[in-house]
């Protein structure tokens, strides 16, 4: 009777799909023995106490606009452990310290949180050697002070990788074999007193002094007082070195019992053990999966700029893509059929329970919520609209579910319909929804997964290879992808107050051949009203701002804000719900065409590979046009796809006859004055 629990656990308020903050903290409080009353704040049973970064804080809660980037929780006599799946909730934490407690067991898994700044776990009693791999991903760590505790077996080599290094203390362990060569160029103070080290120092420490090395008696050479180290002719070899680069195959299993059983990435097997047994699963699993680094858990998109993107691609990344069998798609709107419970289940025939992931895109393989339950999960984020998760199913199929917040408006009928919608649309720039699932108190949209991630991410987040190969042709490729995927929704979607109604970098997805894909579109009709000029970036066009109106112009604005941000590498401000941060690209626009300077505002990125060329100031009128106050000065969405088909085609034509000068009265829509003609009415 499988079908029966989950049934009950689909009615259930809550299935835990999403950790809070406060909820991740009362999880890590939980695996304190005598948290009170140290710890009694960190209590959400009355209203002003629920959330941890507002006031009155938490204590040792360390906050940034509402983001916790730090846990400062010394000398408060804790005994017991600390739940690392509770921690990892926090992927952004910096700054961690828990000195002078009581703690003990192995060391836990730091290595996931790897934008660690700073480490203080001194004076506490972990023992037990340390994962040999433990800090090669935590490249950001400055300050490791893990000295008085009762640590034994080798010094990990993977502190190599640590290469932001300033402080390293591990004094007073019982740490034994050879001190690895750690190269740290940044390393300013150092300790490694009265440990059971042996063999000689090695040369890139000597500088530290012998006073760094005390208390260990097998310590030879310099900077030690005593002799020499032997010729390693017949070697009395305290510790092969093999035994310290080796992969330590009897480290993990101590560490296994302390990750709460082996769940490790989600995998919940336990589905018909027992429901509170899935709960719990559920509830540790979500938690302790990895997730991609500087996510965090934003509730809303405000303030900092670094917070939006994370939230972004949080919110959005999520959501994804073109995968094989996309491209294929008909329109076909027969077939719709309802997997999972209600098919098995006593009440079922109708179907009319909540229970049931209702698919509406007939063109993908079906699987029900029992395959979804069963799945690995990994926490994608949170944004204003929802939570997002990326689920990989028993088939190597791998989704975003998102857990959407705010979208009440709509009975569940409606909402069906507004789905099957959305289920049919069938275009390469668009992201179909596969399936949905429905309870006044829940509802989850299942997308494939699109791992790039989102424009936004990659234009203003790491900085890694996608931001590098983000070339002109590549970016003309992804303005041009946007605006026929607008045009398409635009003639779709043509009843909708607004079409898309959320178009910004965060929605747009990215394919791995740089191809995007839109999402988070026609939201407007399900939205709670209220919300909407909160939650969707169209009420941030001025008509919405001016006249709390917003039409399909808006969003032509809003992808002229996506097409000056592509084009300049600029975090556009009407991102932001304060006027604080980013660049108001719109207006920086509109004065650099008006001193016809807009080659200077071209991404440098680009201009550092090709000249400014006149395709790219056509763009950028482009956008120009877009944005203006006025929503009768914008193009329509349709001439705005065929603006850009036509400055790709110079760009073609030009590239092939090596000047190309001569297409440009083709378009013959750029004014010389700096306007564009077409559709102006001013
Ligand atoms: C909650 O806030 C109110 C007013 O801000 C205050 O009077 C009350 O003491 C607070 N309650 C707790 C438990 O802190
Ligand atoms: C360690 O914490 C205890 C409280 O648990 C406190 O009394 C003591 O002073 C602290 N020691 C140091 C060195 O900070
Ligand atoms: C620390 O906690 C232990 C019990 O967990 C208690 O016996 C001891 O008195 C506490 N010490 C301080 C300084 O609070
Ligand atoms: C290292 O730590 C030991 C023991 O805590 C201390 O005596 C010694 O002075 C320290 N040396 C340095 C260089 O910090």
């Amino acid at each position: 009777m499988a079908a029966v629990l989950l049934l009950l656990l689909l009615s259930l308020p809550s299935i835990s799909l999403s950790l809070t903050d406060a909820d991740a903290l009362l999880l890590l409080k939980s695996s304190f023995q005598n948290p009170e009353p140290s710890l009694s704040s960190w209590f959400t049973g009355s209203p002003n106490s629920s959330s941890p970064c507002a006031l009155p804080r938490w204590t040792g809660v360390l906050c940034f606009n509402g983001i916790i980037t730090g846990l400062r929780l010394g000398h408060l006599n804790l005994t017991g452990t600390i739940n690392i799946q509770a921690l990892t909730h926090f992927p952004s934490i910096r700054s961690i310290s828990f000195v002078n407690n009581s703690l003990s067991g192995p060391i836990p898994d730091f290595s996931r949180l790897d934008a660690l700044k700073s480490l203080y776990l001194s004076h506490n009693r972990f023992s037990g050697p340390i994962p040999l791999n433990l800090f090669s991903t935590l490249d950001h760590l400055k300050k490791l002070w893990i000295n008085d505790n009762d640590f034994s077996g080798p010094v990990p080599f993977s502190l190599s990788k640590a290469k932001s290094l300033l402080e390293l203390h591990i004094e007073d362990n019982g740490f034994s074999g050879e001190m690895p060569d750690l190269k740290l160029p940044l390393l300013q103070s150092f300790n490694a007193s009265n440990n059971e080290l042996s063999g000689p120092v090695p040369v890139s420490l000597v500088r530290f002094g012998g006073s760094a090395f005390e208390g260990n008696e097998r310590l030879c050479g310099p900077p030690m007082p005593g002799p020499a180290c032997p010729v390693p002719t017949p070697a009395p070899a305290p510790v092969p070195k093999e035994e310290i680069i080796a992969p330590a195959p009897k480290v993990m299993p101590k560490l296994r019992p302390f990750v709460s059983g082996g769940v490790n990435r989600g995998h919940f097997v336990g589905i018909v053990v027992g429901l509170v047994l899935v709960l719990v699963l559920l509830a540790i699993g979500f938690a302790a999966v990895k997730r991609r680094r500087k996510f965090s858990d934003l509730e809303s998109a405000g303030g900092r700029k670094a917070a939006a993107f994370d939230m972004e691609k949080g919110a959005v990344t999520v959501v994804a893509a073109a995968s094989p069998g996309h491209d294929g798609n008909e329109h076909g709107s027969s077939g719709h059929k309802r997997y999972g419970l209600a098919r098995g289940s006593a009440g079922g025939g109708g179907g009319s329970s909540g229970a049931v992931l209702v698919m509406v895109n007939s063109q993908r393989e079906a699987f029900g919520l029992p395959d979804l339950m069963k799945s690995a999960a990994e926490v994608l984020g949170n944004g204003t609209l929802g939570s997002a998760y990326k689920a990989i199913m028993a088939g190597g199929h791998a989704v975003a579910v998102k857990r959407m917040r705010e979208l009440s408006r709509l009975n569940k009928e409606l909402f069906d319909g507004e789905m099957r919608r959305f289920g049919r649309l069938n275009h390469p720039n668009v992201l179909t929804p596969l399936a949905y699932h429905f309870r006044k108190e829940e509802k989850l949209i299942v997308y494939d997964y699109v791992p790039k991630g989102s424009l936004l991410y990659i234009l203003h987040g790491d900085r890694g290879a996608d931001h590098a190969a983000l070339d002109w042709p590549t970016r003309l490729k992804i303005v041009l992808g946007i605006a026929r995927g607008m045009a398409y929704l635009h003639a779709e979607l043509v009843s909708y107050e607004v079409p898309h109604g959320n178009l910004k970098t965060a929605n747009v997805l990215l394919s791995p051949t740089f191809d995007p894909l839109i999402a988070d579109y026609g939201l407007i009709a399900l939205v709670n009203p209220d919300v909407a000029p909160t939650v969707l970036f169209s009420f941030k066009s001025p008509e919405a701002q001016h006249l709390r109106h917003v039409s399909p112009k808006s969003d032509v604005f809003c992808f002229g804000v996506v097409l000056l941000e592509i084009l300049t590498g600029k975090f556009p401000s009407q991102y932001l719900n304060n006027t604080k941060g980013g660049t108001d690209v719109v207006q920086w626009t509109a004065s650099a065409i008006s001193d016809h300077r807009e080659a200077e505002l071209i991404d440098p990125v680009i201009t550092a590979k090709a000249a400014p060329t006149m395709e790219m100031v056509r763009l950028l009128r482009v956008g120009a046009a877009c944005t203006q106050v006025s929503p009768d000065e914008r193009p329509e969405m349709k001439e705005v796809a065929e603006l850009v088909e036509e400055i790709t085609a110079a760009v073609a034509g030009g590239s092939a006859e090596a000047g190309g000068s001569g297409r440009e009265e083709a378009a013959g829509s750029v004014g010389t004055d700096g306007s564009l003609q077409a559709g102006s009415s001013s």
